[in-house]
């Protein structure tokens, strides 16, 4: 009896295991640069790859990384992303590059990357940043204050912001290891949801006023 289970384990391990390498996938070539061709409305795991032949060193370029995302907004940061729609030579390489620009008392507010754990180095300024665990974990918090040159890492998944807590405008660079790691924003996810969610699901979740979250939802309308 506990033989065949074990032997029943195995077989099934065996035959799951193939398929449970996620993230980004390895390479299987030098490189895949990215082509934005869905003729025939055929979609792969990331994109298409050029002809190797017609590769270019342009295709693993970009450049303006040294200028200022503009930060007059509501929450008073930019971020600006270089993944595989700007650098077509980063398909399949499961890597991409931010530069997020906050002015003073500026935030990039709470959200997730769902396919990318993320490194941050903070280049000018001052950051308190943070990043929650999950349910499982007690969701807590871990924090620091940044100045340059220190770095931090945000977990993949994980919920996490940076603050500009000085009076000078804050630079960081970071990586995530994900050539399109994607983001979740939470409030503008949860109340600028398209169409919205209704209200008094919204309230009893956040245990708010139903009028609270009507005026929120107004908000983040997008
Ligand atoms: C970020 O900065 C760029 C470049 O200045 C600008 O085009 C874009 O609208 C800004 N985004 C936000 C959310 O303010």
């Amino acid at each position: 009896m506990k033989v065949s289970q074990s032997i029943i384990t195995i077989i099934t391990l065996a035959l799951i295991m193939p398929f449970s390498n996620a993230y980004d996938p390895s390479p299987l070539q030098d490189f895949c640069v990215a082509v934005n061709n869905l003729n025939g409305g055929v979609f792969v795991n990331g994109k298409f790859c050029k002809d190797p032949k017609q590769v270019k060193a342009e295709d693993f370029f970009y450049s303006g990384l040294n200028m200022a995302g503009n930060t007059d907004n509501k929450v008073k940061s930019n971020v600006t992303t270089v993944n595989v729609d700007q650098i077509p030579g980063l398909n399949t390489m499961g890597i991409s590059l931010v530069r997020i620009d906050y002015a003073p008392y500026g935030q990039n507010p709470p959200h997730t990357h769902p396919r990318g754990t993320e490194i941050l180095v903070l280049i000018e300024g001052t950051l308190y940043v943070g990043f929650v665990s999950s349910n499982q974990d007690n969701n807590r918090l871990f924090t620091k204050i940044l100045h340059p040159g220190d770095v931090f890492v945000f977990p993949i998944g994980m919920i996490h912001f940076q603050v500009n807590v000085g009076k000078t405008p804050a630079v960081a660079f970071a990586g995530l290891s994900s050539q399109n790691a994607g983001v979740i924003t939470i409030a503008d996810t949860v109340f600028g949801s398209n169409p919205p969610i209704n209200p008094e699901v919204l309230a009893q979740a956040f245990q708010l006023d139903v009028n609270v979250v009507k005026d929120l939802e107004v908000k983040f309308k997008n």
